[in-house]
């Protein structure tokens, strides 16, 4: 795997991968794309990480897909290129997944940020799915997802006018989590995802899984999902753990069984 436009390094818990290709804004290739679903699928599967942490750099998170992959592409060929199976890939991560954003995300970047589970932004930070401006509309769930987050009015005035919204808006919006000052946004979330990181691994998946039920499925089907994945924690040892440290007072200390 060509690694270089991610950079990734373990913190305890917590699997960091930084987005780099600098010199265009971290615009989302189909190599960087390929590599970055197949690093998460690594960090899924590995007992270690419990959660994944990615970054852009300062400047940008991803300023979208990268158009020179698109430019002279036909429908056949892009149809051909199956380029969302990957997309596919990221959204079947079970761990929880924080963003850490500064900066552009934009069409593919902001898409991207919308596959990740909490997002910590920069003060700075800019969203928009500005796609229209290219003759295009966003295609890795810009008019869905972010539909689904900011309701119908606000979706249609980002998407048709391709204007940018700021982290204030995008909070107030229900975009993003959080907004953190610009000096330590990638630390904030960091902390943030560490902190994510010491709860027990089995519940954090019951509970990223049955989130995102509420996304896709109709109420009743997606309740009964919560309760089943509720029960079947009480087999877990981490529940018995839990609920002894709860009556000892004192901290957990969760094994992920
Ligand atoms: N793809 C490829 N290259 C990109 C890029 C992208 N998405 N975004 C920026 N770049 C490149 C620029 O071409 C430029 O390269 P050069 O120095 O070689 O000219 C470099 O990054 C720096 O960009 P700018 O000079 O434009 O920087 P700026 O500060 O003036 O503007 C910006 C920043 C507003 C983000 C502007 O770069 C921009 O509008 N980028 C495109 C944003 C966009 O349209 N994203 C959607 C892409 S389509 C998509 O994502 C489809 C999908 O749904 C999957």
């Amino acid at each position: 795997m060509s690694e270089q436009h991610l950079l990734h390094e373990v913190d305890g818990n917590v699997a960091i991968i930084r987005i780099n290709r600098p010199k265009v804004l971290n615009a989302l290739s189909l190599p960087l794309m390929k590599d970055l679903a197949t690093m998460m699928k690594q960090y899924d599967s590995d007992d270690n990480i419990h959660v994944i942490l990615l970054s852009g750099s300062e400047r940008a998170w991803a300023a979208g897909a990268d158009i020179g992959d698109m430019a002279t592409a036909s429908s056949d060929e892009m149809r051909k290129r199956n380029q969302f199976a990957i997309w596919e890939q990221i959204k079947a991560i079970k761990k929880p997944i924080v963003a850490a954003v500064s900066g552009f995300a934009l069409g593919g970047g902001c898409e991207l940020m919308m596959h990740c589970d909490i997002i910590i932004a920069s003060e700075n930070a800019l969203f928009g799915q500005p796609e229209i401006n290219l003759g295009i509309i966003p295609g890795a769930g810009g008019t869905q997802r972010f539909t689904r987050a900011v309701g119908k009015a606000t979706a249609m005035d980002v998407v048709l006018s391709g204007r940018f919204l700021s982290a204030k808006e995008a909070l107030s919006y229900g975009l993003i989590s959080r907004i953190v000052p610009k000096e330590h946004w990638f630390e904030s979330a960091l902390e943030v995802a560490a902190q994510v990181a010491t709860k027990g691994p089995i519940a954090l998946r019951a509970a990223k899984a049955s989130i995102l039920n509420s996304q896709e499925l109709p109420l009743s089907q997606a309740l009964s999902e919560e309760r089943a994945l509720f029960y079947e924690l009480f087999s877990t040892n981490d529940q018995t753990e839990g609920m002894t440290a709860f009556a000892e007072k004192r901290k957990p200390n969760f094994t992920g069984t």
